[in-house]
């Protein structure tokens, strides 16, 4: 018998200090006309000093497991999806655990930015398949703030932190349908952070710890690249995009997700948006749009939900999901 993984409940969370446009007009050379227009973006959440994303995805994960009316220690498999680790090591998933209280599961972390959630759910959606696990925490959760140079008009304006989660549970029947993952490492200078560990010390790297990006480069391969991976989505499945209840996105920037609902003929009240309140919030751009959907009670059981994403790597993926 084919098992399946089903989201048996979401949760999310935003820091509470909002970051409007106006406020940003004050540091940068910018306005919020400009970022409206060219973003969507109205304001964003900025994570206290001593806020960090383990905070976030912790209050996440406690939402999420209280929507599926489970106990922490009935989890069986934790990934977390971060570009903003707290630590170097261990891994969030590993601190998050231990938050928890969870014991001896395997827990780790996935990096692949703005697409990290969909590889996370893509990869504990196999551990669920092939009957490696029956109950995952998968988590998105990011202090991008922190790897942002807040003088820097061209990036600064675009990003937010906050955290969402879903739990997957195995059942007999779908659930996640299908999940398409990509990379192509040849972009990586298109949209990256420069300085790591390793290189840390290297003159090319060195200072250089906060996101640097070619913006309308970015933009374009977006654009194709989503549009391509919803065909891929729609055909693997033998679907018809008129079978789509709803497309949850990443949040980078209204014009990208209008032109992905245009290619799929979906209307924008049939796309969950929150990029205008949350900026771009990374890897938990994903997760915090389906708890919104599924809290505000626009997403119900039974749905058909398309999630899609496109970030530093280039990396991109998808879902098709019975909701
Ligand atoms: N305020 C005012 N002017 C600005 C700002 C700002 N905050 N930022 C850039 N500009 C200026 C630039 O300096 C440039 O000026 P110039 O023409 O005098 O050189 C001009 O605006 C840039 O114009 P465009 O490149 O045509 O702007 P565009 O319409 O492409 O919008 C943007 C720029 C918003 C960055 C867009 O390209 C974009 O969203 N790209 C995708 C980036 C992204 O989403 N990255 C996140 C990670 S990847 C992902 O999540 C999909």
């Amino acid at each position: 018998m084919t098992v399946y993984s089903k989201i048996v409940g979401t949760g999310s969370y935003l820091p509470e200090r909002v970051v409007t446009n106006r406020e940003l007009e004050k540091s940068v050379d910018t306005t919020d006309a400009w970022i409206r227009e060219r973003t969507g973006i109205c304001e964003r959440r900025i994570a206290a000093e001593d806020e960090y994303t383990l905070d976030l995805a912790e209050k996440a994960s406690r939402r999420a497991l209280e929507a599926a009316n489970l106990d922490a220690d009935e989890i069986d498999l934790i990934v977390v999806a971060t570009t903003t680790a707290d630590q170097i090591f261990p891994s969030t998933a590993c601190l998050l655990q231990s938050r928890l209280r969870i014991k001896g599961c395997p827990a780790f972390d996935v990096q692949a930015v703005c697409t990290g959630f969909v590889y996370a759910l893509g990869v504990a959606d196999k551990f669920i398949a092939t009957g490696a696990a029956k109950k995952a925490l998968v988590v998105g959760a990011e202090t991008f703030s922190r790897i942002i140079d807040w003088t820097d008009r061209n990036t600064c304006v675009l990003f937010g932190d906050g955290s969402g989660a879903v739990i997957l549970e195995a059942s007999d029947t779908p659930g996640v349908m299908s999940t398409h993952l990509h990379a192509d490492g040849d972009y990586a200078d298109y949209l990256h952070v420069p300085q790591g560990v390793s290189n840390a010390h290297a003159e090319v790297a060195a200072g250089r710890a906060y996101v640097e990006m070619n913006g309308s480069g970015v933009f374009r391969m977006a654009v194709t690249t989503l549009c391509r991976i919803a065909d891929e989505t729609l055909r693997h499945n033998k679907i018809d995009k008129q079978e789509l209840d709803w497309l949850v996105p990443h949040q980078a920037n209204i014009r990208i997700i209008t032109a992905t609902a245009k290619k799929l003929d979906l209307p924008m009240d049939r796309v969950i948006v929150t990029v205008d309140k949350h900026g771009n919030t990374s890897a938990a751009s994903i997760p915090l749009a389906l708890d919104e959907g599924v809290r505000s009670g626009k997403i119900r059981r039974g749905d058909l939900l398309m999630i899609e994403g496109f970030g530093g790597g280039f990396t991109w993926g998808s879902a098709l999901i019975r909701y």
